[in-house]
């Protein structure tokens, strides 16, 4: 999946809270494509992903010279430890879905800490922007007009339907209070027109 890391890289840049001496922590990273990104533009990034899987394909990236300031660590939300100067980017892409609302509140909290006041959180998530009584037909005409029918070439229905019954996707009217309430403001919303997609730009306070 092309995660438009160079994209996301001149976003924070445009923000003014990625560049040289910057340091971001990526939750969830994943293989690393916005790690890797980012490396190129800053001092210090820290991978973090639960997934050992995910993470042996970034260490074969770093281990073969793709970055020298990227730590690869596997921790998650909810034990990643922060050491070090307080970070000026957290980004996380498609992973925060994974813990259930108490706990995305636990580990927004904990991202929270990890930041200089000021610092940027960028947030992409699989967040329902609807009314739980237009959920049916909003996640029926999203699967109907995103699957495919070769699980090579993109997400099955049954794939569509596992992520919605075994995930923790939540509405956008309750994760978007809980970002507030742990002490980040809002700075941007943006929401894929099917309502299934949401990203943010949260500040410190
Ligand atoms: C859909 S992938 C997204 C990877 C990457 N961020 C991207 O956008 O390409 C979700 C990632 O979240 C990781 N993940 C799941 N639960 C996690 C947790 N509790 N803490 C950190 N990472 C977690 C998975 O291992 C996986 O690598």
């Amino acid at each position: 999946m092309d995660a438009e890391a160079a994209e996301e890289v001149r976003l924070l840049q445009d923000a003014g809270v990625l560049g040289p001496g910057c340091s971001v922590v990526d939750i969830g990273a994943g293989s690393g494509q916005f790690a890797l990104a980012a490396a190129q533009v800053c001092e210090r990034v820290v991978a973090v992903d639960v997934s050992p899987v995910m993470l042996a394909r970034l260490v074969e990236k770093l281990d073969r010279g793709a970055a020298s300031n990227v730590e690869a660590i596997g921790t998650g939300f909810l034990t990643y430890r922060h050491a070090g100067e307080p970070a000026d980017v957290v980004y996380s892409r498609y992973a925060l879905h994974h813990l259930p609302d108490f706990w995305k509140a636990m580990a927004l909290c904990r991202i929270a800490g990890m930041l200089r006041p000021g610092g940027v959180l960028r947030l992409w998530d699989v967040v329902y922007g609807f009314e739980p009584a237009d959920a049916e037909r909003r996640i029926e005409a999203w699967i109907t007009e995103t699957m495919t029918a070769d699980v090579e070439r993109g997400w099955t229905r049954s794939e569509l339907a596992e992520h919605v019954r075994d995930e923790h996707s939540t509405f956008t009217w309750l994760l978007e209070p809980m970002i507030e309430r742990v002490g980040f403001e809002i700075v941007d919303a943006s929401y894929s027109a099917s309502g299934v997609f949401a990203r943010y730009l949260c500040s410190k306070r």
